[in-house]
């Protein structure tokens, strides 16, 4: 399903609100989360929304989809950096149940391992929180990674290590190598939503909403997953078939994905 709305701020509402939902209707939720920049007005909302209507967030588990190799925690460009400014420190969490790949560990295979099992442990994902890189990646499976792919360590392509050299002091400092919970792992979610917003990404979308699953393009895995919803804003739905001018939250594709 599509849903398109006008601005980023009513796509980051409608994320919240599916998030916040979730979790208040079922206090113990597994939920995987992402990270970037599509995700920073989103978590400002789904903050806001926690804090006038708080449930117990205790027995949340959370497991982010990905970290940079190399990068220590306390890099403010590392995710769990990311996700402790816009999220974990403003929440009450468990701090034993909030996971992200481990970006230094010293036997990688045995840490992406460990990783997918213990969100199989945990009872496996209810919501897979996605964004999307101008190349179609998904966390960081690159362009013809296998989708049967579970955790893995995974180089980064240029054009990913371009993009993301925005958020650092020079652009030669992004990793070249990042972990990435797999593609595999991402279709075992109970429900997938995978946001995009802003000119950048209407391209790649209207790539996917015309792709069949296709290693080339991450992404289109989804359309092998029978619970996605892609929200989007008019500039990053701008070239999708049915018009530059959506309705907002309409669904251009009432087959679905
Ligand atoms: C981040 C992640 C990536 C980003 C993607 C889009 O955890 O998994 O796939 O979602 O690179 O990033 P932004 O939102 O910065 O355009």
């Amino acid at each position: 399903m599509y849903k398109i709305f006008d601005t980023v701020d009513e796509v980051s509402r409608y994320t919240a609100q599916r998030l916040r939902d979730i979790i208040l209707a079922k206090p113990e939720a597994v939920l995987g989360l992402a990270t970037g920049g599509t995700m920073e007005p989103m978590y400002a909302r789904l903050v806001e929304m926690l804090q006038t209507s708080p449930g117990d967030l205790s027995r949340l588990t959370t497991f982010n989809l990905d970290e940079y190799i190399g990068l220590a925690a306390s890099h403010p460009q590392s995710y769990r950096y990311f996700m402790g400014r816009h999220l974990f420190d403003k929440l009450s969490l468990t701090p034993e149940r909030v996971h992200l790949p481990d970006g230094l560990a010293e036997d990688i295979d045995g840490a992406c391992r460990a990783y997918s099992a213990a969100i199989q442990a945990a009872g496996g994902l209810d919501l897979q929180l996605l964004g999307i890189g101008s190349n179609g990646h998904i966390g960081f499976n690159e362009p013809h990674t296998r989708f049967s792919c579970r955790t893995h360590a995974i180089a980064l392509s240029e054009q990913t290590r371009r993009d993301n050299g925005r958020f650092f002091n020079d652009p030669d400092e992004v990793p070249t190598h990042a972990l990435t919970l797999g593609i595999q792992d991402i279709l075992e979610a109970r429900e997938v939503l995978l946001v995009a917003t802003g000119p950048g990404k209407a391209g790649i979308m209207a790539e996917l909403y015309r792709s069949d699953a296709d290693e080339a393009l991450p992404a289109s895995a989804l359309k092998r997953h029978p619970n996605v919803t892609i929200v989007m804003d008019s500039e990053a739905a701008a070239l999708l078939p049915l018009g530059s001018d959506p309705t907002p939250g309409s669904d251009p594709a009432p087959h679905g994905v």
